[in-house]
């Protein structure tokens, strides 16, 4: 119960209201904030003559004081605090006196939570774009060694044409590269400091906002004090980039798993990675990957409330905005670990290139290339692939494949086949035969391997 501001009241707070209402268990990860917010606020009101020198540095003492004490866990924040603020309030008052009645002129908790929230979510978006970097040079230094590795493509989850390896890593080094845009675009919206807007209206006093603003590295102030302090869609952004980019992990992970089984045994974890069964000795489980796939669920959720959260809310600030910062905090916490943990996937994971080559192997990958074979011969598309349509179930039900049938045999299907199909019949030629852009034609991957790796 802060009793800071409760001279209004007859009663005391109520103790379940007051630990209802309190946002102390969340707001831990703010203290940091809310001290660098305070020290900005206070060394403005000293620029402007609203704090004496002696006034800020007893407040200062008070911060270096706190923080020493913050970091060694000697300070707590409990629901007796109803929130951050009014906790560093108390305790720069209870160390600094007379000059820690003066920390909060000219600001209210509504612009305060809105600053501390924007530096939270700038913060996130840093330690997301590293992790994400670190990620995009795991895939990038396996992709190098797997540009000729050949495997099926698939679409359906069905075989569909042979690809390389690294043509997949670099498909989501590329998604991403626009998950990292996307939160680079919206670190620009989150980095206006709303410091200064007061509880919706401004104030009468001399502050000046661009003061705080640079300090605390913004790129700008705000420019309308309700928008400032009761909008929080830098958040919604923040979480919205987030979950795009748990969806693109959720999906390696699955891959993973999938490309990980008994059935496709194209890769396989480490043992460091992988977590057993406490009945059946032999297993090898991803628990990991799977774990990825399943906190998915809870960013995608986080997007969900936050949006529901404000959908409805009139103008100013309202207490309904409190309630974004656990699935804020909670989408920042699972992206963050979920790429951790596709990074150390996509390092350790051994590659098993023969079970790859004898899948892609399978005859029935190259029908398009017979298609197009054709097509270079003047046949139309369609007629091309009806032809090839009925080469490609000639061999499923008989068990052989084109190249195990004499070319007079062939001929049947299409009269325009020559003996060069036979030199088309191999994974490694169905690649290296792809010419247009962006294709998974190895020599081109290389070169978007070698390209991707200087940028
Ligand atoms: N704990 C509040 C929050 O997280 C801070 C702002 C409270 N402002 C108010 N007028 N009740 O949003």
């Amino acid at each position: 119960m802060s009793r800071l501001i409760r001279e209004r009241f007859r009663q005391r707070a109520d103790p379940f209201a007051a630990a209802f209402v309190s946002s102390a268990a969340e707001d831990a990860r703010l203290v940091p904030y809310d001290l660098a917010g305070s020290r900005a606020h206070a060394a403005m009101l000293r620029a402007v003559g609203l704090l004496t020198a002696a006034e800020l540095r007893a407040i200062r003492s008070a911060f270096d004081s706190i923080e020493r004490e913050w970091r060694a866990g000697k300070r707590r924040l409990t629901t007796a605090d109803e929130d951050v603020h009014l906790a560093v309030e108390r305790w720069v008052t209870e160390l600094a006196g007379a000059a820690g009645a003066k920390l909060h002129t000219g600001r209210s908790r509504n612009d305060q939570v809105a600053l501390d929230l924007r530096l939270y979510v700038r913060d996130q978006i840093d330690a997301l774009h590293a992790a994400i970097g670190a990620l995009q040079h795991a895939l990038l230094a396996q992709a190098r060694k797997h540009t000729e590795t050949v495997m099926p493509g698939y679409t359906h989850l069905q075989r569909a044409q042979p690809i390389v390896l690294a043509h997949q890593l670099l498909a989501w080094h590329d998604a991403l590269a626009r998950d990292a845009e996307r939160l680079t675009d919206a670190r620009r919206r989150v980095n206006i400091c709303p410091l200064g807007a007061g509880a919706l209206a401004g104030t009468s006093l001399p502050i000046q906002p661009r003061l705080v603003a640079k300090a605390l590295g913004f790129d700008g102030v705000f420019t309308n004090s309700i928008d400032a302090s009761a909008d929080r869609d830098f958040a919604i952004e923040f979480v919205s980039a987030a979950a795009l980019l748990q969806t693109h992990l959720s999906q390696i992970a699955e891959t993973l798993i999938l490309w990980a089984t008994a059935e496709f045994g194209f890769v396989a974890l480490p043992d460091a990675l992988c977590t057993s069964s406490s009945m059946m000795p032999q297993k090898r489980n991803p628990d990991l990957l799977e774990l990825v796939r399943a906190k998915t669920a809870r960013v995608n959720a986080a997007l969900v409330a936050v949006l529901g959260i404000v959908k409805a809310l009139p103008p100013g600030y309202q207490r309904d905005l409190q309630e974004m910062k656990p699935p804020l905090f909670g989408a920042a916490d699972v992206a963050a670990a979920s790429l951790q943990a596709i990074t150390l996937a996509v390092k350790g994971v051994r590659v098993n290139k023969e079970a790859m080559r004898r899948a892609a192997a399978d005859p029935q990958l190259l029908a398009t290339d017979l298609a197009e074979l054709l097509v270079h011969k003047g046949v139309a598309f369609r007629t091309a692939h009806g032809a090839v349509a009925r080469l490609m179930r000639h061999c499923a039900e008989r068990n052989t494949s084109p190249a195990a049938m004499p070319l007079a045999q062939l001929r049947r299907f299409a009269p325009q086949f020559g003996p060069e199909i036979f030199r088309i019949l191999t994974p490694e030629a169905s690649v290296r035969r792809k010419r247009s852009p962006g294709s998974t034609n190895p020599a081109q991957v290389a070169r978007r391997v070698a390209r991707t790796a200087r940028k």
